[in-house]
């Protein structure tokens, strides 16, 4: 067993407990949401004691050299010392210009912030409700096309932040976020590269940006996105998905139903396992996968037996809630 510092008091850490469990078991508060070493938010720094290379995953290098780590990936191996860090960008005020609701349980969110965020489609912020809590959320918007960050969120029952977003905050009220992060987002440079976009619940957000961001760059390719819900109440955007189909030769919509029976116009399936049926052989394709964890491991590895080199598939795992399923 080893101990950290912190705020001038000694905690046990157990064998296989992190950094961030040990404190929020003993009632510390810290800055943390997604639990995974997506969102940063955990980040210290240890004044004495070396973090575990593990526990660096995705920082700077010169945030590592100066012993920066996420608390939630940190199972120290020696006493530490920690901190939180006292050089992070400040948060960013924004005020809500738009709530529109999408269907029964995702609303989209436009902020506009006191200073540009410079941002690309697909990257995510974190989003800090009026109780400190954290949470991150995906970039719909594209900056060259639309006014404002565009987010959407779904409702999770039970959840704090989602919930305060859905039941209390109102256009023109103010809140802090940070970011961007994440580079699950189109980078331009082989417009003769397929896409392959698949997502589930909420996970259409970061994927409407890039499909948007993809087509805006000229991309020549075929880009084919699969949409997935268990119901038709899950599914959004679809007429808006369904025109720009009609109209861009280069775009394909398959909206996918997994738990009741499928109308005309819909796949019968969870998404991925759709597009994986369908597009049997993707050497050579760039892959999105956005939306439920489980479903971006299952595709990660299929895509990767069907022929994906893993540096071609980018990935948004949203963070484990068991009750939110597809
Ligand atoms: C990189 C990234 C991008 C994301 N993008 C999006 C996005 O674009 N749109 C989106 O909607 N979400 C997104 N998420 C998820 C989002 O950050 C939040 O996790 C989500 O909104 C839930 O937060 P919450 O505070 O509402 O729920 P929480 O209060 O954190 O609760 C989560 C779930 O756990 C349950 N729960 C809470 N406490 C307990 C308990 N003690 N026992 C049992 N169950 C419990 C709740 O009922 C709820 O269902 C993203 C996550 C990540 C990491
Ligand atoms: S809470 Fe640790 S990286 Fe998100």
């Amino acid at each position: 067993m080893v101990s950290i510092r912190f705020n001038q008091q000694w905690f046990d850490v157990s064998d296989d407990e992190t950094v961030l469990d040990a404190l929020l078991r003993e009632g510390v508060s810290v800055p943390y949401s997604c639990r995974s070493g997506a969102c940063q938010t955990c980040m210290m720094r240890a004044e004495t004691g070396k973090p575990p290379e593990d526990a660096q995953k995705g920082l700077k290098p010169t945030r590592k050299a100066r012993n920066h780590f996420l608390a939630c990936l940190c199972k120290p191996e020696m006493d530490m010392e920690v901190v939180l860090p006292t050089d992070l960008p400040p948060p960013v005020k924004a005020t809500v210009k738009r709530l529109l609701p999408l269907s029964a349980d995702i609303i989209e969110v436009t902020l506009t912030t006191e200073i540009p965020v410079d941002y690309r489609p697909g990257q995510f912020i974190t989003v800090m409700s009026p109780d400190r809590l954290s949470r991150s959320y995906s970039l719909a918007s594209v900056p060259e096309e639309d006014e404002g960050l565009v987010l959407h969120v779904r409702r999770l029952p039970g959840g704090r932040v989602s919930g305060w977003i859905h039941e209390t905050l109102r256009e023109g009220d103010t809140l802090e976020c940070s970011g961007p992060l994440g580079d699950c987002f189109y980078v331009p440079g082989q417009p003769s590269q397929p896409l392959l976009l698949i997502g589930t619940g909420s996970g259409l957000a970061p994927l409407y940006g890039i499909l948007r961001d993809a087509l805006r760059h000229g991309h020549d390719a075929p880009i084919r996105l699969f949409h997935g819900s268990r119901d038709a109440e899950g599914l959004y955007l679809q007429n808006e998905l369904r025109i720009l189909a009609e109209n861009d030769p280069r775009f394909d919509y398959t909206p996918c139903l997994s738990g009741s029976e499928a109308p005309p116009n819909h796949a019968q399936g969870r998404a991925h396992t759709v597009a994986l049926t369908d597009i049997a052989n993707l050497t050579g394709w760039r892959i999105f996968l956005c939306g439920h964890p489980e479903m971006v491991q299952q595709a990660r590895f299929q895509a990767f037996l069907a022929g994906a080199l893993l540096d071609d598939i980018h990935a948004d795992p949203f963070s484990l809630d068991k009750l939110e399923t597809e």
